[in-house]
């Protein structure tokens, strides 16, 4: 087995996710899995040496740039990661020689990645290898790696070249400009480059200390370097005789910082950044390796203290709840609120580092019950990048707020207009998200209001809040068609959550949430009406609302088009989607993507076949609008037309599933998301990690299982564990308070959090 997800016994079990053999064919899986990151940088797992077909890459959230011709993207950063090593002048190089142990493992309670290798090289020389790296949750601008050395059965000379490659790209794409390169009387080494377009300054630098352990003592040693500088490349050569059974070490610490950190304007000067970074290199030195190491995990301990769920049962599946938070926590840029969370965080370049509806429906509730503070950062970006939203509806021909279905920096579509080739027909496939998935507004007015019922914060609704949800609500009266036939309101020309089928009239997740939210529009503006006046009247000047527009949105609201046959009490997906042929999907069922490889995309779409939940994720979020008879017909008419093809879908499936009393159907659609980047297949994740899959795993967990839900104003915790776990433990924020919940053979166990006592033990709860 490649993948050993049991590693870890005592303090450490369940902890570790390990590699037990090196291939380069895995390369991308682990480069993703093992990314290591603290919200302002991420950085993927290449190894130190490099190898064919490797995808170095670190990138710094928010630092956007566009080449010619394309959408914008998160520039592939200098590499710094890279060390070069010949021992006793063999290239240390897994593709030759032997390779006599070998395993890396990503520490989720620590946030570190070690790697231990012992390698024959080809002339027969053994050493003993061992790799460490963090990216520091305790300063945010700061690397730390270390490489021990030891050889076993030679003495000879070890050669370290390392610094800064900026020669990197973003497959093929190069975004950084040539900028300085020094070395400081103290032998430290700094590296500056400017995006080409975007024309950001970045800053990249570096220390090094060495450390020699002789006969059982170590001490730090001066080495003399040689520079070796190329186009946007500057690095450093060591030399050092090594004896048979000494260790030695070097320890590389990095501070980057770019102009678009908190801290700076965009304009900021080099010689202010520069110094910055030197300082904080500076102090990161004297600190050393070992207690930076403490201070990260420290913060990490704390970190886990507020979040952890603990879990008994399966050993993985306490173990995949786990990898879910950790990568949470360090692709969230927590710092700055003009910021979110891309759709493969910050492991990858699939999707280029562009925010989607993930960020609202499936990452955010873990923010909301978990830390309020960060999901509303995470609400604050939609507020920054309003002007964006506005600016796309005005360009529409709509009002109000049209946000991006991919947005970056300033909230303005981002989504590529075209794709990659149509095996069948031989064309580009068009990409019309952008231009008609715009359910992503709704989405973005839902989780506001969620937010808003879990935390009570009435001040970010009267300052933020109720700005983006009212301009929302103003689109979509823009946006609907008034059906004379029908005296009803209508939505045309849309893609839904499902994107196997485009260009419908009438989605009915779309529609569905656009009632609710013009209803919910009205009912916010009475609130502030009766709450704060003064706030209203500021915002009635503003946006320049009169009553008359609010009667508007009553009356769409209650003529919105809501597909639902009384008898069946189906759900229509969008008009005429009942009609349309249906396949046999049992070839392409568990091979993602794989029936666009038999099928054209117009046979795709023209099928009854779902890439993705569409009427099963809308009866999860408006579950208070639909009993369990209908709820039960839909999931019976839909969940075999889905694939599933989207990372989204199966942990929605797996929460419907519980809440129709089928556990294990929803534990092993829980089981499904998991394994999307913890699984065995070794290619579901090159890209970078599917972070809506990972907020997936959690509300399958919290929402599911544990059976926690806002519904009617209330939270309800009514849990159905699987079969196989007996206990369960995990912290929630409910109304300024935070509570500790303790699910054992289905009964819950409520605490305060801070004073552990004990508030309720019943078979159901229901907070106020
Ligand atoms: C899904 C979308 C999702 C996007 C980014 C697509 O494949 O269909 O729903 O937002 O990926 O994760």
């Amino acid at each position: 087995m490649v993948i050993s997800y049991t590693q870890g016994a005592g303090k450490y079990k369940n902890w570790i996710i390990a590699e037990n053999q090196f291939s380069i064919y895995n390369q991308g899986k682990f480069e993703t899995i093992f990314s290591l990151g603290n919200g302002y940088m991420g950085l993927r797992a290449a190894t130190e040496e490099s190898y064919p077909g490797e995808k170095r890459g670190c990138y710094i959230a928010g630092l956007f740039d566009r080449f010619d011709g394309e959408v914008t993207e998160l520039p592939n950063i200098p590499d710094f990661i890279q060390f070069d090593i010949l021992l006793a002048g063999e290239e240390f190089n897994l593709m030759e020689g032997k390779v006599i142990s070998y395993n890396r493992r990503l520490n989720l309670k620590e946030g570190i990645l070690i790697r231990d290798v012992e390698w024959e090289s080809p002339g027969g020389r053994r050493t003993k290898l061992t790799f460490k790296r963090f990216v520091s949750m305790a300063d945010r601008h700061i690397v730390c790696q270390k490489v021990i050395i030891k050889p076993v059965n030679y003495s000879g000379p070890v050669n370290i070249t390392t610094g800064f490659n900026g020669q990197v790209t973003n497959s093929g794409t190069q975004h950084l400009i040539e900028g300085n390169k020094r070395i400081t009387p103290n032998g430290d080494i700094y590296l500056t480059t400017r995006t080409q377009e975007s024309d950001v300054i970045l800053v990249l630098a570096a220390g090094y200390r060495f450390l020699l352990k002789e006969n059982g003592s170590e001490n730090e040693i001066n080495l003399k370097h040689r520079i070796r500088t190329g186009r946007r490349k500057i690095l450093l050569s060591f030399d050092f005789p090594l004896e048979e059974g000494d260790e030695f070490s070097v320890e590389k610490t990095v501070s980057i910082y770019s102009g678009i950190d908190i801290e700076f304007n965009k304009w900021e000067r080099e010689e202010v950044i520069v110094p910055t970074a030197l300082d904080n290199l500076g102090r990161a030195q004297r600190k050393g390796f070992d207690l930076l190491f403490e201070e990260h995990k420290d913060k990490w301990a704390r970190l886990w203290k507020e979040m952890g769920i603990e879990l008994t049962g399966p050993d993985f599946d306490q173990l995949a709840v786990r990898f879910a938070l950790y990568h949470f926590l360090q692709m969230t840029p927590t710092h700055d609120s003009r910021i979110s969370i891309a759709a493969k965080g910050l492991s990858g370049e699939g999707y280029k580092g562009h925010v989607f509806w993930d960020t609202e429906i499936f990452i955010l509730p873990f923010f909301i019950y978990t830390f309020p503070d960060i999901a509303r950062n995470l609400l604050l970006y939609r507020y920054h990048t309003l002007a964006g939203a506005r600016q796309k509806a005005k360009e529409n021909g709509y009002r109000g707020a049209m946000y991006a279905w991919e947005s970056a920096r300033t909230g303005e579509e981002t989504t590529p207009k075209y794709g990659h080739i149509d095996p069948v027909t031989g064309k580009p496939i068009r990409i019309w998200c952008g231009d008609i998935e715009q359910h992503i507004s709704a989405d973005i007015a839902y989780a506001i209001w969620y937010y808003f019922q879990v935390t009570d914060d009435c001040n970010f609704m009267y300052n933020y809040g109720a700005e983006i949800f009212l301009e929302i609500a103003r689109f979509w009266a823009s946006r609907v068609e008034y059906n004379q036939m029908r005296d009803s309101y209508e939505i045309n020309d849309v893609i839904g959550p499902d994107e196997y089928s485009e260009h419908v009239d009438n989605n009915a997740y779309t529609n569905y949430l656009v009632k609710w939210q013009l209803q919910k529009a009205v009912e916010l503006a009475d609130w502030l009406k009766e709450r704060n006046k003064e706030c209203w009247e500021r915002l009635c000047q503003e946006l320049e609302i009169v009553e008359e527009e609010l009667e508007n949105w009553e009356i769409i609201a209650e003529k919105m088009y809501t597909p639902l046959d009384k008898e069946s009490g189906l759900i229509e997906q969008f008009e005429g989607f009942m009609n349309q042929k249906e396949i046999d999907l049992s070839p392409y069922r568990g091979k993602i993507g794989s029936i666009l490889d038999d099928m054209s995309w117009e046979e795709v779409t023209s099928s009854q076949v779902l890439k993705q939940a569409d009427v099963v994720i809308l009866l999860y979020l408006l579950g208070d609008w639909f009993t369990r008879d209908i709820k039960k017909a839909n999931w019976d008419y839909y969940e075999p037309k889905t694939l599933h093809d989207s990372s989204l879908s199966p942990a929605i499936h797996a929460i419907i599933a519980a809440d129709l009393g089928d556990i294990e159907t929803a534990y092993t659609y829980f089981q499904q998301s998991c394994k999307i980047d913890l699984g065995e297949d070794m290619k579901s994740c090159d890209d970078g990690l599917h972070a809506a899959s990972l907020g997936g795993i959690w509300q399958a967990v919290v929402m599911g299982f544990a059976g926690v839900r806002l519904t009617k104003g209330k939270l309800r915790i009514n849990p159905c564990l699987p079969r196989g776990w007996q206990k369960i433990t995990l912290k929630i924020n409910w109304r300024g308070k935070k509570y500790l919940l303790k699910i054992e053979e289905n009964r819950v166990k409520l605490k305060d959090f801070n004073t552990g006592e004990v508030l309720m033990e019943e078979r159901k709860v229901v907070l106020p």
